[in-house]
């Protein structure tokens, strides 16, 4: 089978065409040729200025089926004529099974207005010998132009349904400066030989085409957490918190839950909800960590620079008591201290120096206002990362999920303050009137869950948990007693799958997680539904 080259090759039928022809009129020349490929070709052509073109949009008038029909076989009152004509006299109960059911109807009337036939009797007898089918000539030449200048003509025909208006766009083409019969050989590549031998001076290159998509570019793409994890970071760097180092996922009971005054009989801290490492089996007592204390120190004074307040100097603080701060806990625990009659049961050093994969980002929160207490000040700090709890892995609970975590501390906090401050900040992602529902955490008292309405789901939802830590755990790191501290938290994990619509928490993280999927997904804003 030979190949149909003009629909091939666009580009030379033009160039060859223009030989001949001084203006190329597309929608005549090349009527079946899709307006998609007729415009890559000439904007190829039209590149190298081979050839210059213009689009005009038009409007076409195309005969329906029936019209075509009418103009082979001739209008409906026609061909009751014709039916007459050849018989000199048609029975009217007879005429539908001549000339059909829809041509009887509709071409009798129209054939005795025309005075073309007239009754006689039960029968149809004609009038006029010979006859113009203006309806025929009509259709026949729209057929022909493809236009209809008279408009309530047009109109007309519309309503019959004998023909439909589209709009086309029609280019005409010129030859241009640069016109030949063929693309000349065009060199794609600069190289060496070409530079050295002076060949580029007269080379023919290939124009660049600007409007080309590329090839698709197998690129990485951030994960939603991660695009929500950086709208919450700015909405927590917008009003002056600190970002703290959470990079280790392994910590001590001490800092996970003794520090947080978590008895050592919480059921928290049972096998069932937490994960242990055998491995080193043991930790070492809380000391320094000059690494992670110096994280720290560039990141408050990346934020000191922002946010400082004349009262706030940069002040190096003490070196950190751990000795004293282990004992404290110890006590406040064992007997009794600061106030607190504590919980009285035999503290257990081993089970303090257990290693857990930390199961909330309070363990770091703990380890900052520790540091706090050196040199005692008004302070903002968050984090976002990995927690990790023993759970019954289903649609919305898994082994490891991400924490939003915020600490405030300042002199004269209040309840109320905190509830003021959790409304500002759940606004900034859209939820408006917050409940709060007393709970119980063993280091915060009074505790809060957080409650939203959210607007697209159309029901109140918890969001998250908070509370002011409790003087038990305060007061062993040496924070003065008038200083209070709020906390809250919530998972990332929930707002994502809100904003990205997903509802089965395995899709969004672990190994059922489609890469497709994560690509696809957009940027997100926090504060619009
Ligand atoms: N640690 C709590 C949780 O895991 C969140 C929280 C942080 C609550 C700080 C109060 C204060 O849910």
């Amino acid at each position: 089978v030979p190949l149909k080259t003009e629909e091939h090759n666009v580009t030379q039928d033009v160039l060859d065409l223009l030989e001949s022809k001084q203006t190329l009129q597309t929608s005549e020349d090349f009527p079946s040729i899709p307006q998609a490929e007729i415009k890559a070709a000439l904007d190829r052509l039209a590149s190298r200025s081979m050839v210059e073109y213009q689009a005009h949009d038009s409007e076409q008038v195309l005969l329906t089926p029936e019209a075509e029909s009418i103009v082979a076989d001739g209008s409906h009152e026609f061909k009751v004529w014709k039916a007459v004509k050849d018989a000199g006299k048609v029975p009217i109960k007879e005429l539908a099974s001549i000339v059909g059911a829809e041509s009887a109807k509709v071409g009798q009337g129209n054939a005795f207005k025309n005075k073309w036939i007239k009754k006689d009797g039960d029968s149809l007898v004609l009038v006029a010998d010979t006859v113009q089918d203006a309806t025929r000539d009509l259709l026949k030449g729209i057929q022909e132009t493809k236009t209809l200048s008279d408009n309530k003509t047009l109109n007309e025909l519309k309503k019959r349904k004998l023909v439909t208006v589209t709009k086309v766009i029609d280019y005409s083409v010129t030859k241009g400066p640069k016109y030949a019969k063929e693309i000349p050989v065009e060199v794609t590549d600069l190289t060496a030989d070409m530079l050295a031998s002076g060949a580029w001076e007269t080379a023919n290159f290939k124009p660049y085409n600007f409007n080309a998509l590329g090839a698709p570019q197998d690129a990485g793409s951030l994960h939603p957490l991660n695009k929500v994890r950086q709208e919450f970071r700015n909405v927590f760097f917008s009003q002056g918190f600190v970002e703290m180092p959470t990079n280790h996922y392994v910590d001590s009971g001490f800092w996970n839950f003794d520090a947080l005054f978590v008895p050592q009989q919480h059921p928290a801290r049972d096998v069932q909800d937490t994960f242990f490492i055998s491995d080193p089996p043991k930790a070492d007592k809380p000391r320094a960590d000059p690494i992670t204390e110096a994280t720290m120190d560039t990141m408050e004074a990346g934020s000191r620079k922002l946010f400082a307040k004349p009262n706030e100097t940069g002040e190096k603080p003490k070196s950190r008591d751990f000795e004293k701060y282990w004992q404290n806990v110890q006590d406040v625990h064992q007997k009794g201290a600061f106030g607190s009659v504590g919980y009285r049961y035999p503290w257990s050093a081993d089970e303090c120096l257990r290693l857990v994969l930390r199961t909330h980002t309070t363990a770091v929160s703990t380890w900052v206002l520790h540091r706090l207490a050196e040199n005692p000040r008004p302070a903002r700090y968050f984090s976002i990362d990995r927690v990790f709890r023993n759970e019954t892995v289903d649609a919305t609970h898994l082994a490891e999920f991400h924490q939003i975590e915020g600490v405030i501390a300042d002199f004269g906090l209040t309840l109320g303050g905190l509830m003021r401050f959790l409304e500002d900040f759940f606004s900034k992602m859209g939820l408006e009137n917050l409940r709060f529902k007393p709970a119980y955490n063993p280091y915060t008292e009074p505790s809060m869950e957080i409650f939203g309405f959210h607007k697209g789901l159309n029901r109140w939802i918890e969001i998250g948990n908070s509370g002011l830590f409790r003087p038990e755990m305060l007061e062993p790191m040496g924070l003065p007693k008038d200083m209070r501290v709020y906390g809250f938290g919530l998972s990332l994990e929930r707002p994502t799958m809100m904003k990205y619509g997903v509802n089965n928490i395995r899709e969004l993280l672990g190994h059922k997680v489609d890469l497709t999927w994560i690509k696809e997904q957009p940027a997100v804003r926090l504060e619009k539904d």
